[in-house]
């Protein structure tokens, strides 16, 4: 029992015992460790929490990303998100969040030189990756060959050392776009293209995937700027299902090659970044404005989830999706408008009116209107969330790096409730069989 005299207290009575226990609150919350002081014997073990999903349980102290789910307030840094989309640009987002602040003049330079100078990747993981099948899945491929790069830099291991973090984490942002890039064309059976160190970062990923026998793969500017906008609004999200992903394996202090492939396999998951994805499929099986009611009356009846919508933290409506839904008017003046845009704004409208949906707080998510855009630069469903994971890797990687500074942080090992048989007697196959 802790005697603390202040209010910032949780007093708890155990009546099973009748005992009182005060524990203190920071931050709005109780330490768990604190509850295991509260046992009924000795021998019995203490309490501890019971939270799957980890719906309201904090995993870490963190300063990159701030969420408000109520008010739909995100923040990177302390920056609103809107003002980053509008006036910042990819790579100097990146920079603001692994570094903590935005870089001066020559800090930015320097870092464009370095992510510009390490897109290249060793031939053997052209040659790894050519050996998928032809209709391999690009986030198979991505969740794949991420985790390969760890064993082409094997020093990368040595985490305790900063400028060996750095460099992994230049060469991660550098080399995704360009593993995406691959993938994507290994589907088109196209041969790969190199990347092109003249063109700006986001323009040179559009090298990467639509250059064919020109001298100079030149993408119209608007396309370029909708996309880096789109990298953006993707860059972080503080401790969303791949964040955990990339803390939880780095926990174990592996290198941050393997962290972020385990983030790239929760990203694939349709309830997390695949969600881009479902969007699209399900808005084509909607098909028709007409088909809608049936569609939602099968949302209702639980048959059916409305992709795109919901959310674990916003409870209002997603500040990314009102971006990602101005930049589809960019995007369709010069592609043509996507006709399933029509389908997606309906759909909208009548959940944003119905009880079923205004009960349970779903609004659009960033996933909602993002497939919009990707379909319109001609990209097929299965890329979009290669897209989610190269505009992620930034705050991923910034999230890793806190876990590895964070002294409070340990090796990730949580508790069950353990609900099977004990102490069985074991009967041996050939008497078991007899
Ligand atoms: C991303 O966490 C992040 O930050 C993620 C992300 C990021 O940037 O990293 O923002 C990116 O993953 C966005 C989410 C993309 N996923 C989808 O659009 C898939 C559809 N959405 C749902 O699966 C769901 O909303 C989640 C997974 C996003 C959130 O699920 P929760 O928080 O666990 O909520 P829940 O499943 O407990 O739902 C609460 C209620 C339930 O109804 P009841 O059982 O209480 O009657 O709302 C219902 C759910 O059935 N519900 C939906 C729904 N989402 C929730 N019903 C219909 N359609 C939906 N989309």
């Amino acid at each position: 029992m802790t005697d603390t005299g202040d209010t910032n207290t949780l007093t708890v009575r155990d009546n099973r015992t009748g005992k009182e226990y005060e524990i203190p609150i920071t931050d709005g919350t109780i330490k768990a460790g604190d509850l295991s002081q509260i046992r009924t014997d000795d021998e019995t073990p203490g309490l501890a929490t019971y939270d799957p999903g980890f719906v309201n349980t904090a995993s870490c102290k963190s300063s990159v990303t701030f969420i408000d789910g109520e008010k739909g307030i995100l923040e990177y840094r302390g920056y609103p998100i809107e003002q980053l989309a509008e006036k910042s640009n990819f790579l100097e987002v990146a920079y603001l969040l692994i570094h903590g602040e935005l870089p001066s003049k020559p800090q930015y330079d320097t870092w464009v030189h370095e992510i510009t100078h390490h897109t290249f990747l060793h031939e053997n993981v052209k040659t790894f990756m050519q050996g998928f099948r032809y209709d391999a899945h690009p986030m198979g491929m991505l969740m794949a060959s991420v985790g390969a790069l760890s064993t082409f830099y094997p020093e990368s291991g040595n985490i305790s050392d900063p400028d060996n973090r750095h460099m992994q984490m230049v060469r991660m942002i550098a080399k995704m776009p360009t593993l995406g890039a691959w993938a994507f064309r290994h589907a088109q059976g196209k041969p790969y293209v190199y990347p092109d160190n003249e063109l700006s970062y986001t323009a040179n990923f559009l090298s990467m995937l639509f250059k064919m026998s020109e001298h100079r793969f030149d993408a119209d500017e608007r396309l370029v700027k909708a996309l880096d906008v789109l990298f953006i609004l993707h860059a972080d999200h503080e401790q969303n299902c791949s964040t955990n992903a990339v803390r939880s394996v780095g926990s174990s202090q592996v290198d941050p090659y393997s962290a972020v492939a385990a983030g790239v396999g929760a990203l694939y998951g349709p309830l997390h970044g695949g969600a881009n994805e479902a969007v699209l499929r399900m808005l084509r099986r909607i098909g028709s404005k007409e088909n809608i009611p049936d569609f939602i009356k099968g949302v209702k009846d639980g048959n059916e989830k409305l992709m795109g919508f919901g959310h674990r933290v916003y409870k209002n409506y997603d500040p990314r999706a009102k971006i990602i839904k101005k930049a589809c008017d960019d995007v369709f003046e010069v592609t043509g408008v996507n006709p399933l845009l029509e389908i997606a704004r309906e759909l909208e409208k009548i959940a944003l009116e119905d009880e079923y949906f205004i009960k349970r707080k779903l609004y659009p998510n960033v996933d909602f209107y993002s497939g919009l855009i990707y379909e319109a630069f001609q990209f097929p469903p299965e890329m979009f969330t290669v897209l989610f994971a190269i505009g992620r890797t930034p705050g991923w990687l910034a999230q890793w790096l806190e876990l590895v500074q964070d002294k409070e942080q340990k090796i990730a090992r949580p508790k069950q409730i353990y609900t099977g048989e004990r102490t069985l007697d074991f009967v041996p196959a050939a008497e078991r069989w007899s």
